[in-house]
């Protein structure tokens, strides 16, 4: 995406004379004017032979090709929750280029019959910030996901991954916009199906109907609404359909109980997939990979050309908001938001101009003059700064803790000292004579994975892994002798100074390259008061004296070239993961790396884009 980069243009809400809703960029109506709901019922779910398809189904999938005002999305969702035979879950990816703004969508469900509004609502509460993307929403207690992604579907439809039983195929007329009607959007479409997926669309240009047929699906014709007007129905030609399917049921075994293992056993649990976790340190108790780590911030980044680690950061924070947020107490990241100051003019015009081109919503992130930074902050701030209101403060250790508190994840205390195939599985032996056999392995062990893999005689080389490396490094704790300097805000710069928890801000970081161990020292906290004296511009020997007494916390990043993390399927090794090399991102990464895998998993669309997988991808 880097180099074309093109801002989202949002839609608004017009009626056109008959109150129906109109675009006026297209020209075109947004739905049949007798009737958004009829049409979706008679048209996408009649024509897709629904809701008898998922009838005995473990799981459903539908991709539609616009998802305009979600009525096809809201009438599909009641069939299904009506329905006392529908499928145990039902997932939906949609692909929009102008999605509306939630107060819109909000404006437009007050027309929709009163047992549609409660659904409607839930689709305004849960409905994106409009950031161009994959954006994963659920409902009905994660039994129903809607993933959505915005942008140009000529671009995007081959950043996706699903298996589709069920198109909707709703652009505006072919005429006014044959993207959405294109015979390389079908490829794509073909590419997604399953075996004997279905399409259905109220389209019935010939061009249309030829475009499908060479795609590879065998083509009706169905007559329309009232039998008015004629609709197109398609199934996929016997022998096509290679879109994703769930795995075998069976346990996971994760290496690992820290950020990476942490996310990923609870993306696998949730899903009612048993998950076993194995690490030495759980012999402290859940979080105790991370005891002491009192506080760490999670903040997305920015960059010009918003680059893989712009585009994976912003996927990893709002996954994370979404995953972690109902979480108990402690455990649960607090959204306060993360000022990042800019260090000079130059710095400032830079990110000025990076805001100017991305045209991302200000409720995502935007620029503020020293005033509204100290405003924001709750400090006098001499310097401007760009703003993320979804910037968050975690506590790590009740995280885990709370993460991998769930009846379906058993944590063992024990390190795996070897890896071997059997069968088609895995066999792990740990350090205190546990063997553990499954088929699916997750390697979440940070900078030891390489060499955990490498005792897997024939698993094949990893040589980005391989070469990765680790950074020691400390946070430092201060009790500043004021109120005064305690930031409302995560407040980022060279360092990091965070609002307190327990009395304490925490203070960051030190980055040590060839360090033999990672310890606290007091030339770490000169470092750190140095950098904390800057953005507060205080006197770098007063923040030392705020210094709690022996105070800080010391760990590893585990790095690799380009320092983008490393998750997803080992090559040529069925059922085995990574997920490693987190960086000094980790709490950005884990809950991310768990939701893909574990949609992998259950053959689920995946929400994240091709292009950032293959970037983060092992090899
Ligand atoms: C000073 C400092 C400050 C940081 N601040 C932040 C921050 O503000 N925000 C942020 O997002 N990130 C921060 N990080 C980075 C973050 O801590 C890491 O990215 C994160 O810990 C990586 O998670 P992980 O689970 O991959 O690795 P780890 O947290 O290192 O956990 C790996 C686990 O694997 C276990 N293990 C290893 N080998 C085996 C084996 N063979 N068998 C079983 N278990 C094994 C280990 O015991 C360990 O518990 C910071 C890091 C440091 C050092
Ligand atoms: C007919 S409307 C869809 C109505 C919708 N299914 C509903 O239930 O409300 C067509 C949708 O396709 C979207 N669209 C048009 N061109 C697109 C493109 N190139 N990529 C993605 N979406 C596009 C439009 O913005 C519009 O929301």
């Amino acid at each position: 995406m880097s180099g074309r980069f093109s801002p989202l243009a949002p839609a608004s809400l017009f009626l056109d004379a008959t109150g129906t809703p109109f675009s006026e960029r297209y020209q075109d109506v947004y739905h049949a004017r007798n009737g958004a709901l009829e049409q979706a019922r008679q048209v996408f779910l009649r024509g897709n032979g629904l809701p008898e398809r998922w009838h005995g189904r473990a799981s459903f999938t539908v991709c539609e090709t616009g998802f305009g005002l979600g009525r096809n999305f809201l009438a599909l969702w009641q069939a299904w929750r009506d329905d006392p035979q529908r499928c145990g879950r039902l997932h939906v990816l949609s692909f929009e280029a102008h999605p509306f703004s939630a107060a819109d969508l909000a404006v437009a469900s007050r027309e929709l019959p009163a047992d549609l509004r409660d659904a409607a609502g839930q689709l305004v509460r849960a409905w994106p910030v409009l950031l161009p993307g994959v954006h994963r929403l659920e409902f009905e207690g994660g039994r129903l996901t809607l993933t959505l992604i915005f942008g140009r579907i000529e671009q995007t439809a081959r950043e996706a991954q699903a298996g589709v039983d069920a198109f909707f195929l709703d652009g505006f007329a072919a005429a006014r916009n044959p993207e959405m009607w294109s015979p390389a959007l079908f490829g794509q479409l073909v590419r997604l199906a399953r075996p004997e997926a279905t399409a259905a669309t109220w389209c019935a240009s010939g061009d249309v109907r030829r475009a499908l047929r060479d795609a590879g699906f065998l083509v009706s014709r169905a007559p329309g609404l009232g039998g008015k007007w004629q609709t197109t129905r398609a199934v996929l030609r016997p022998g096509l359909g290679r879109g994703l399917e769930a795995a075998e049921p069976g346990p996971v075994l994760v290496v690992g109980a820290g950020p990476a293992g942490a996310g990923m056993a609870r993306a696998l649990a949730m899903r009612g997939r048993q998950v076993v976790v194995a690490d030495p340190q759980l012999a402290g108790g859940r979080g105790a990979s991370h005891r002491g780590h009192l506080a760490a911030a999670l903040t997305p980044l920015v960059s010009r050309d918003d680059d893989l680690r712009a585009r994976l950061s912003r996927a990893g924070v709002l996954r994370a908001l979404h995953r972690w947020q109902s979480l108990p107490g402690s455990a649960r990241p607090q959204r306060v938001g993360t000022v990042e100051l800019l260090r000079d003019a130059s710095q400032d015009e830079q990110r000025r101009l990076t805001l100017q081109t991305m045209g991302f919503p200000e409720e995502w992130v935007r620029w503020m003059d020293a005033g509204e930074v100290s405003r924001r902050v709750g400090l006098p701030i001499n310097r401007p700064g760009i703003f993320f209101a979804d910037g968050q403060l975690v506590r790590p250790e009740p995280l885990l803790d709370a993460l991998l508190d769930h009846a379906r994840i058993d944590c063992r205390a024990t390190r795996i000292l070897r890896l071997q195939r059997e069968g088609a599985g895995w066999l792990a032996q740990g350090d205190d004579g546990q063997v553990f056999s499954m088929a699916t392995v997750v390697l979440a062990n940070a900078s030891e994975a390489a060499a955990l893999l490498s005792t897997c005689p024939d698993v094949v080389e990893l040589p980005k892994l391989r070469a990765g490396w680790r950074l020691a490094g400390q946070v430092s704790y201060f009790r500043p002798d004021a109120a005064a300097h305690d930031p409302a805000t995560v407040l980022s710069a060279e360092g990091y100074w965070l609002p307190q928890v327990d009395g304490v801000n925490v203070g960051g970081s030190t980055y040590l390259p060839n360090a033999a161990a990672s310890e606290v020292t007091d030339s770490g906290h000169r470092f750190i008061s140095e950098q904390v004296a800057d953005m507060l511009g205080v006197d770098a020997g007063r923040v030392g004296e705020w210094l709690a007494e022996g105070a800080g916390w010391a760990g590893w990043r585990a790095v690799v070239a380009g320092r983008l993390p490393v998750f997803g399927p080992v090559p040529k090794a069925p059922g085995l993961w990574l997920a490693c090399a987190y960086g000094s991102r980790g709490l950005t990464w884990a809950a991310l790396a768990g939701d893909l895998l574990a949609a992998s998993l259950e053959g689920e669309p995946l929400p994240l884009e091709r292009t950032l997988q293959n970037a983060v991808a092992p090899r």
